[in-house]
């Protein structure tokens, strides 16, 4: 069996509900504390073993390619300066033995069309497809999303995605999953459906933005319909792909904070400084004093 060597991030969304912090710069480089978003969803996919990056670009990428590109200049300077504890974190943005490549996705046609544009990298190995405004926390407790899809993909011969329980008010948001619990954490999936209507019985299993995928899925996303919103839908080949093998669901281990919208990248902000061991305890103190 082939093994997973590369990660795709589709980053051309337009980013519109952060507007207008996005109108000159990818949202997944808006920060949480310190970190571009795009940061911690790359530093999951090293941590799984994988080491080529692939994003898929639109307009605005310029940023994205320049946070992950040296940056003599300002390396020198920190030395300069004797900054050696930031300089170490601006170097460890590009670990030892990562290579990234930038396609460009020329029309905004959808997720299963961002995926698509990776098959001349990908061609037929399987792939890992993170969606970095998707933030899965890593550690000890929550272990590496990518990383144990990684190792389902390898004992079944299956694509698998990332799963979690939603409330009903919010099934409408997400690519839901139906199928056989097989154990626990994980099911054999049935079929999938890209954001069904509120009055749909489909359960309430959704997707969060972490795949990997087997690369047959290249072919169906070429011959699927557009679907939802009128675009490419990954969701819609996974459920294909179902049709002709294995699909699995992992309810993965630790949390995911829904950066794409303002609330949950708030709460993800809160969190994350909270938990910094420099700054936690005082950021607690003035949040106990607050009061707006
Ligand atoms: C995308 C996918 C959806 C998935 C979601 C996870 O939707 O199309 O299936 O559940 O990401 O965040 P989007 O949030 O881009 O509308």
């Amino acid at each position: 069996m082939k093994k997973v060597t590369k990660a795709v991030f589709p980053v051309a969304g337009l980013g519109t509900r952060f507007l207008p912090a996005t109108k000159a710069s990818a949202k997944e480089m808006m920060p949480v504390m310190d970190k571009p978003l795009i940061q911690y969803a790359v530093e999951e996919a090293y941590g799984a073993g994988i080491r080529s990056m692939v994003f898929i670009n639109g307009r605005n990428k310029r940023a994205i390619e320049d946070h992950f590109d040296n940056a003599p200049e300002l390396e020198q300077e920190l030395r300069n300066k004797g900054k050696t504890e930031v300089l170490q974190r601006v170097r460890e943005i590009i670990p030892e033995h990562m290579s990234c490549i930038y396609l460009r996705q020329a029309a905004p046609l959808g997720l299963g069309n961002a995926v698509l544009c990776a098959e001349p990298t990908v061609d037929d190995e399987p792939f890992a497809v993170l969606l970095a405004d998707d933030l899965f926390e890593t550690g000890s407790d929550a272990g590496n999303c990518v990383a144990d899809l990684i190792s389902i993909h390898e004992e079944y011969d299956a694509s698998v995605v990332a799963v979690e329980e939603v409330g009903r008010e919010d099934v409408g948001k997400y690519g839901i999953v139906s199928g056989e619990e097989i154990k626990e954490r994980m099911w054999r999936v049935n079929s999938l459906v890209e954001k069904p209507a509120p009055e749909s019985t489909v359960g309430n299993l959704a997707v969060m933005g972490r795949y990997v995928l087997k690369p047959e899925i290249f072919d169906l996303l070429r011959n699927i319909p557009r679907g939802v919103g009128g675009e490419i839908q990954l969701t819609d080949a996974i459920n294909e792909a179902v049709k002709c093998g294995k699909v699995m669901a992992y309810r993965y281990r630790g949390r995911r904070h829904d950066c794409g919208n303002k609330l949950g990248y708030l709460m993800a902000n809160v969190e994350t400084a909270l938990r910094d061991p420099h700054l936690g305890e005082a950021f607690r103190d003035y949040l106990r004093k607050l009061k707006v």
